[in-house]
């Protein structure tokens, strides 16, 4: 998904945390790693997030771009780490081989000591050719995918660790509307031939995300079934026949890559999941029944028709992400196998086997005080109500209160109370943040109705570093007293 953020977000500082490096069970499958993108209003530490991954049996972990706390709660945990470089930071190594080198020295071997991070992949740019940005980095990717090779290759790591470019399914189509009809999209057709044969030479991987969601989402007509992976519709081509869209879309890549002269090229699955709200068809259940059709499909060793074996792959994501532009839809917030505060979503099985339970919930998890911003009933002016709404709506993320979505079914005045409160919260509770004109008041009692969720606000960065600050500062003058004994 592209990481399109609506508001600005501040990274949040984290205590360098001490890790004790940790046997990882491994009830997941071999090929399974996550996603972990942190475009939500106040993130879990990333400790516990490590954590999470840790007691889930998670190894590995994709990240979005090379942030130095993430990487540094990730040290000694012997999780396998792809790291990014986002879109519009291309430019850092794009020009110059030497600021690429810079950039390999500070962002990826200054974790390569004992003790420190498995860097596997350097993903440049996200879904950088999709079609809505217009061809803005068309220039720029190639030539920072070149850099970033020639300076890990330089600094000498360039066998273990490779960059590649986290592309979507979108740079490929089918002229016949079947896997074999494939060939790269003809406005960046030429970059791409570049781009593959670089990696072919490199021995690194194609990485491509694959949505069936979207294909659901994008045409009305698209047949349901074939969304998922328990049959339904099939399609021939040639000698072979495709029961799911990820099948025929991951072979319309293999027969893209042979037709330009490498078909033995790796593929990676950067991104694939189902979103849990924001639309009908994304709910814990669809999602539940996707990821146990990709599950066992995976633990088979099936691969798809032209590529059979194993599959490697990231799901999207771990957690959802209040903060990320709706614009592909409102969805795009709730593609989390976990909550925003790390509660599961449904029972699943990463080992494939079908013994579903729910994963392991993050611990420690710290909330904000138990108070709700709401509607007050006996001061509502409906005139004024519309206006305060949007204005709550705007900043604060409603996107679970459209058709089909969880909180769809609450009556007027509980919409507005959500709306209050989602603004309320995602301001951190501030008192100035419940008024609305007088049309809003601040409940303790929990303010959730039904299956709707009325989220309270996790304790930010900003709470938790004052009170490290303040022990730190007493610990300070303590030291400071006794300096002058
Ligand atoms: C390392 O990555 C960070 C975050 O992407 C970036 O701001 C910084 O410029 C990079 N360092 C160098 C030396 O390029
Ligand atoms: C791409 O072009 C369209 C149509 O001209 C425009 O609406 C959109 O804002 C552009 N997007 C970007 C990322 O420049
Ligand atoms: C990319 O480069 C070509 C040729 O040098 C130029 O015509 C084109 O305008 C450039 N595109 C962008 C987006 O900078
Ligand atoms: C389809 O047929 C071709 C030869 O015509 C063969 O090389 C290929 O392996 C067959 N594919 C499958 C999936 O059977
Ligand atoms: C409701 O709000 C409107 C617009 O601010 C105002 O003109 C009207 O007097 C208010 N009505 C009540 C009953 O407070
Ligand atoms: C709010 O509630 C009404 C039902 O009274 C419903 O028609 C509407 O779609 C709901 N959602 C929003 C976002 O207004
Ligand atoms: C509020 O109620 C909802 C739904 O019953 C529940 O899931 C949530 O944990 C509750 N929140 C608190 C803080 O008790």
């Amino acid at each position: 998904m592209a990481r399109t953020g609506l508001l600005v977000w501040s990274y949040c500082l984290i205590l360098a945390s001490v890790n004790v490096v940790h046997v990882l069970s491994s009830t997941v499958l071999p090929g399974i790693g996550v996603n972990w993108g942190t475009m939500a209003s106040n993130t879990l530490p990333r400790n516990i997030v490590v954590n999470m991954l840790k007691d889930n049996g998670i190894s590995k972990v994709k990240l979005f771009d090379s942030d130095s706390p993430t990487l540094k709660a990730l040290a000694g945990t012997g999780i396998e780490v792809m790291v990014g470089i986002p879109n519009n930071q291309m430019y850092i190594v794009a020009g110059d081989i030497e600021d690429a080198e810079d950039w390999v020295k500070e962002n990826v071997t200054a974790y390569l000591h004992n003790g420190g991070v498995d860097i596997k992949y350097v993903a440049v740019g996200n879904e950088p050719f999709l079609s809505s940005y217009n061809n803005t980095y068309d220039n720029i990717t190639f030539p920072a995918l070149q850099n970033v090779q020639k300076a890990l290759d330089k600094a000498g790591v360039g066998d273990k660790i490779k960059a590649t470019v986290a592309l979507n399914a979108d740079v490929y189509e089918s002229l016949s509307d079947k896997p074999s009809g494939g060939d790269f999209r003809k406005d960046i057709k030429g970059i791409m031939i570049q781009i593959i044969k670089f990696l072919h030479q490199n021995k690194a991987p194609f990485v491509v995300n694959i949505y069936p969601f979207l294909s659901l989402y994008q045409n009305a007509g698209f047949p349901f079934d074939y969304a998922f992976f328990d049959g339904g519709k099939t399609i021939s081509d040639k000698n072979v026949s495709y029961s799911n869209v990820f099948d025929a879309n991951y072979d319309t890549l293999v027969w893209t890559l042979k037709k330009n002269g490498v078909g033995d090229l790796k593929i990676i699955i950067g991104e694939v999941g189902w979103p849990t709200d924001g639309n009908f068809n994304a709910n814990n259940k669809l999602a539940k029944k996707f990821y146990d059709g990709l599950l066992k499909k995976l633990v088979a060793k099936k691969g798809t028709p032209l590529r059979p074996g194993l599959l490697e792959l990231y799901l999207f994501s771990l957690i959802d992400e209040n903060q990320k532009s709706i614009a592909p839809g409102h969805f795009e917030r709730h593609w989390g196998l976990f909550y925003y505060d790390g509660k599961p979503k449904f029972p699943i099985d990463l080992s494939g086997k079908g013994n579903d339970k729910m994963l392991i919930a993050a611990k420690g998890v710290q909330y904000m005080s138990p108070r709700w911003c709401v509607l007050n009933e006996e001061n509502k002016n409906l005139s004024m109500i519309a206006d305060e709404i949007s204005y709550a709506c705007s900043l604060a993320d409603c996107t679970s209160l459209g058709y089909g979505s969880s909180c769809s079914k609450m009556d007027s005045d509980g919409n507005v109370s959500y709306a209050f409160n989602m603004y309320f919260q995602m301001q951190d509770q501030g008192d100035y943040a419940c008024n609305f004109n007088g049309l809003a008041m601040i409940v303790k009692k929990n303010a959730s109705r039904g299956s709707c969720l009325f989220p309270l606000q996790l304790v930010g960065a900003g709470e938790r570093l004052g009170l490290a600050y303040g022990v730190s500062i007493i610990a300070g003058l303590m030291l400071a007293f006794f300096s002058l004994m």
